[in-house]
């Protein structure tokens, strides 16, 4: 069963199923929901009811793939197992409640459809990133949705976005400094923004808006696209026409944290011309809750990451050149029935909306077509990438360099018997092993990376014992050139910044005050706005920091034993230079790094649970 009948404040607790149902009451969408099968858990519901405004804002952002919600039954997981079936039956039934309160309801996205899940990354040969699961967005009432990054890492992913997303969206998927160079007329390359670079629209309400879609000044993305920084964007005259004409609020949507980026040179354009216009700026790309206000009459959202949240914000306008500070509210939702239902004023029996009922079933039907659900194994228990410390039994990481790498990298390997030390990049993981079967949709999910393993062979245990401590920077003869943290930012790399967040958390909360609550575990938001932002509380998720880099345990012998020195082909240049920085024995060159098996890293954990979770 799904869920019990949900009163409005008379259940504390319900009961309802992550992925659920076997018998549903209303046999009509039995099929739909065929895959939502125990564990039953409960859910805490949401604290309080909204706070509605003259505009509503529904936000999402960074959603990478995860549009058939969170299926595993470890907290906190189930807070996110709404899928996006589930949440267009939401947005439909807010919009009703916003013509009842006769206010705007807007609803929005900042980027990051790419890379995460099977959905997206699950594509038989031939297919595009995500070119499926995309057309979901456009059966939703989006009003804006930017670009992100992971639409730029690939060109084939960008141009798809260009020719296929963008105009579903007539002039609302914002790109205002990415542009994608095209083939034009008579076959000369021309560069073009990838969507539009501004809207200028009237909501139900009439009211006028003026639309950005900014992305934050990223560099490692592919070869005929263009990232212009946000710096120089704000110098063109285009940018200058765009924001003359006073709209009654500025939408700025982006794909840049609302912290610790470049935010306020856009802000600060707009507000040189418009001193008291609102300014809405709804950010995205670090993966966190966060919210911080420029000055009085503007608010800056974030929403997290992979449908783990929902953003509301509502602001209450008042006449045009008041100085008072805005009414505003913000909200971070738990994506799941529960939430959705409590918000929407919606019993399980009637929240489906048949729009929401056909999407479940379109992303089902998907995830069929990619074989998503092909089982390798099954997990004995979680592993964690950072709810659990580095080493222990609990650590994704220590899973891999002790068990899954020796494991899977030997298998069919005519070297398997010659000893050796495995490193890899910790960043090669993505996200948690949860208990319970393991499918290819988890494989991808948890390493979606195409890395392949490389070796350097005959290297002195004493010299490749000593490679990983200098790739973690603990060495000091290795003379690398490791990438700065910025360098790594500038590329995409946002580990940095969501862990100091869920670090930030964990301290926050200290033992005792985890202990005294009963509570689920989930996010536990301090930002800079007014007022508690998360709608459900939990206890904050635990958190233990690992190094950059993590290798099996050594081999035993004499300094000089021979052994293979084994890592992905993604550090392979770090790796070279450290060698050459612990010894003066041998010039190590590319010449001398060899394939080490056909195995790739989004491929090992398959092979490995088909082998020992079986
Ligand atoms: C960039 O696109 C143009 C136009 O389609 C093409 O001629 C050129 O080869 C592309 N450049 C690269 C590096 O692929
Ligand atoms: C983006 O495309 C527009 C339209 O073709 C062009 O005018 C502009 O120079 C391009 N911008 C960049 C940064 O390439
Ligand atoms: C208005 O908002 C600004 C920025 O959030 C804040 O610094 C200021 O104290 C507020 N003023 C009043 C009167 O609340
Ligand atoms: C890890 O697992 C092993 C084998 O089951 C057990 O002996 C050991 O106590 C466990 N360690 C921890 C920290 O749980
Ligand atoms: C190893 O070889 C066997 C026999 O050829 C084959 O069935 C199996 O798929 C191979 N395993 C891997 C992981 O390549
Ligand atoms: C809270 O405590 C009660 C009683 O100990 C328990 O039954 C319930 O499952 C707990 N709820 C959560 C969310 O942990
Ligand atoms: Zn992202
Ligand atoms: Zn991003």
């Amino acid at each position: 069963m799904r869920a019990n009948a949900f009163t409005l404040g008379a259940v504390l607790t319900l009961v309802v199923s992550a992925r659920t149902s076997g018998a549903c009451p209303d046999g009509e969408h039995e099929h739909a929901y065929e895959r939502r099968a125990e564990p039953i858990v409960h859910l805490t519901p949401p604290s309080r009811p909204l706070v509605w405004g003259d505009i509503n804002i529904i936000h999402t952002t960074d959603s990478h793939g995860w549009l058939l919600g969170h299926q595993k039954a470890s907290f906190p997981e189930p807070s996110y197992s709404g899928d996006f079936g589930d949440f267009a039956s939401f947005v439909a039934h807010m919009k009703k409640i916003a013509e009842e309160k006769d206010v705007d309801l807007l609803l929005v996205d900042s980027g990051d459809l790419h890379d995460g899940t099977g959905l997206v990354d699950g594509f038989p040969p031939g297919g595009i990133d995500a070119h499926d699961a995309n057309k979901f967005f456009d059966q939703l009432p989006y009003d804006v949705l930017a670009i992100g990054n992971h639409e730029l890492y690939i060109y084939a992913n960008a141009l798809d976005m260009h020719l296929n997303f963008a105009p579903k969206f007539h002039g609302r998927y914002l790109s205002s400094n990415v542009n994608i160079t095209v083939a034009g007329p008579g076959g000369t390359p021309v560069s073009v923004p990838v969507g539009s670079r501004f809207a200028k629209f009237k909501t139900r309400k009439g009211r006028k808006v003026t639309s950005l879609g900014v992305l934050f000044d990223f560099t490692g993305n592919d070869h005929n696209t263009t990232v212009q920084k946000v710096e120089d964007m704000v110098n063109e005259a285009w940018f200058a026409d765009a924001i003359k004409e006073e709209p009654d609020f500025f939408l700025l949507v982006g794909h840049m944290p609302v912290a610790r980026d470049k935010w306020p040179l856009v802000f600060n354009a707009v507000r040189a011309v418009h001193p008291t216009t609102p300014i809405l700026i709804f950010g995205g790309h670090s993966h966190i809750r966060d919210c911080l206000q420029f000055d009085g009459r503007s608010i800056a959202l974030e929403s997290g990451r992979y449908m783990e949240t929902v953003g509301f914000l509502s602001v209450n306008l008042d006449h045009q050149g008041s100085k008072a500070n805005l009414t505003v509210n913000r909200r971070y939702l738990d994506p799941n029935r529960v939430t959705y239902e409590f918000h929407s004023n919606r019993r399980d029996s009637s929240f489906d909306s048949p729009q929401g009922r056909k999407i479940t079933k379109g992303l089902q039907d998907l995830s069929n077509r990619f074989n998503l659900d092909l089982k390798f194994g099954t997990a004995p228990q979680d592993y964690t990438l950072s709810r659990d410390p580095f080493p222990s039994n609990g650590s994704l990481l220590s899973l891999i360099v002790d068990q899954v790498l020796p494991t899977a990298l030997t298998v069919n390997n005519s070297r398997a018997n010659i000893p050796n030390i495995i490193i890899t990049n910790s960043g090669g993981l993505r996200f948690d092993i949860y208990a319970g079967p393991f499918t290819k949709n988890d494989q991808l999910t948890a390493s979606p990376f195409t890395d392949a393993f490389q070796y350097i062979p005959n290297v002195p245990l004493s010299v490749a014992k000593s490679v990983l401590p200098v790739l973690n920077g603990g060495g000091n003869n290795g003379r690398r050139e490791l990438s700065s943290a910025e360098e790594r930012y500038a590329r995409g790399d946002v580990d940095e910044r969501y862990g100091n967040w869920l670090a930030e958390m964990h301290e926050r909360a200290g033992p005792e005050r985890r202990a005294a609550q009963n509570l689920t575990l989930g996010y536990v938001t301090q930002d800079a706005c007014p007022g508690i932002g998360d709608d459900t509380l939990h206890t904050p998720l635990p958190f233990f920091p690992s190094p950059g880099f993590i290798s099996s345990t050594p081999p035993t012998g004499s300094v000089d034993t021979a052994i293979d020195l084994v890592f992905v082909d993604f550090i392979a240049s770090e790796v070279l230079k450290v060698l050459n920085g612990l010894q003066t024995t041998k010039t190590y060159t590319s010449s001398d790094v060899l394939s080490y098996t056909s195995i790739l890293l989004n491929e090992v954990l398959g092979v490995f649970a088909q082998v020992k979770w079986n």
